[in-house]
């Protein structure tokens, strides 16, 4: 695992990179300036100039320490929700009442294509709710959408039924251990059939607690407005049942669920915080990019200096954009930062570099 990059060992020796690849030749290995070579060739290497090579393994953990919090440091946090089902089963119109929004609208073509992150507030306290792509096309999101989550709301149409996506849901939500909520939505529609959703969700495992298993399943019409105080009613009994806490007074980690770069304003990332609480102005390091949080904003676009557990935020000031899924972490010091992303970055540029080289070589066999 650990390598060299052959200019890095030639540059500290004092030694012409040529020199050494023309060594290296002569020992069979045909490598550029810029690629890596293993420990053990390097000390090899290094031997014949009468200078020997010393591990400076770099370990993150020093960086991120991860104590484990004291009880008396656990707050308790806001349920994450996740919204998920078979495509147009009315995922997002459900969100759009719960929450008195109207993105349904302002997406193209009807479709959800991003997650987006949502904060409601409820009686005593906030749902956190992420609503996720029903289209078969976004399985990544779903996966991702199950993994961050508390408790997962499956829409099932109730003219429609369990579909692909729903089942692939259902497995997401399963994988990831997050117990499953069941909204039949559009009970509206002329042809809806409870009976019908009910024996299809049994089949999948998932059977209703009126048929003595123990899924809940609440009728909902995200068109007429009805049954969402029970589906919210459901959520939180579900939530206390799993007594989320988190140590909010530490630096946070947090999860990117969604990333692009935009014009004007750079590398943008949405970040559900798990824990800790992350500040503007703190150096964060997020997959292999770094930077000191410029601005963060809600769900509503407005300005905050502060998101806590559960949060999710949208943030300015990372270097590049970092991939959805990736954990974000704030670190004291920005150097920190800096190292980590530039100790990642050279990580992945080998890992890039070895995979490069074995391609072509394969392809210079074939050729053969
Ligand atoms: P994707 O994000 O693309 O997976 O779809 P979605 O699950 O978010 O569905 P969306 O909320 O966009 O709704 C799809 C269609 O179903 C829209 O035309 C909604 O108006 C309609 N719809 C949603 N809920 C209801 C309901 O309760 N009753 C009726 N009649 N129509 C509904
Ligand atoms: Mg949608």
């Amino acid at each position: 695992d650990d390598t060299v990059v052959l200019s890095d060992l030639a540059k500290r020796m004092g030694v012409k990179g040529n020199e050494l690849i023309k060594r290296l030749m002569e020992m069979g290995m045909m490598v550029t300036l810029n690629q890596s070579i293993d420990y053990e060739t390097a000390e090899l290497l290094a031997s014949e100039y009468q200078f020997e090579v010393e591990k400076a393994a770099f370990e993150e953990e020093t960086i991120f320490q991860s104590e484990e919090d004291a009880p008396e440091q656990l707050r308790p946090r806001p349920p994450v929700v996740t919204i998920m089902g078979h495509v147009d089963h009315g995922k997002t119109s459900l969100l759009d009442v719960i929450r008195h929004s109207k993105i349904t609208e302002k997406e193209a073509g009807g479709i959800t294509q991003h997650i987006g992150a949502y904060r409601v507030p409820y009686e005593n306290g906030d749902i956190i709710f992420l609503d996720t792509p029903g289209h078969e096309a976004f399985t990544a999101m779903r996966a991702r959408g199950a993994k961050v989550t508390d408790l997962v709301i499956l829409v099932v149409a109730a003219d429609d039924g369990v579909m692909p996506q729903t089942i692939e849901a259902i497995d997401h939500s399963k994988a990831a251990g997050v117990p499953i909520i069941v909204a039949i939505n559009k009970i509206d529609k002329p042809g809806a059939d409870l009976d019908k959703i009910k024996r299809e969700l049994a089949e999948k495992d998932l059977v209703p607690e009126e048929w003595g298993g123990d899924t809940i399943c609440v009728p909902v019409s995200a068109k007429q407005e009805t049954g969402l105080d029970e589906l919210l009613e459901m959520v939180l009994l579900q939530s206390e049942v799993l007594e989320l806490k988190a140590n909010p007074s530490k630096l946070a980690r947090g999860f990117i669920v969604e990333s692009k770069l935009e014009t004007g304003r750079g590398p943008v990332a949405t970040v559900l915080i798990s824990e800790g609480t992350l500040h503007t102005g703190e150096p964060v390091v997020s997959g292999i990019y770094y930077g000191k949080i410029r601005a963060m904003f809600d769900d509503m676009g407005k300005a905050v200096k502060e998101a806590g557990p559960s949060y999710p935020v949208e943030i300015i000031g990372l270097s590049g954009v970092p991939m959805a899924g990736d954990e974000l972490m704030a670190v004291a010091d920005e150097k920190d930062a800096k190292q980590v992303s530039e100790h990642r970055m050279e990580k992945q540029r080998s890992k890039d570099l070895s995979k490069t080289t074995r391609m072509s070589l394969e392809s210079l066999y074939e050729k053969m």
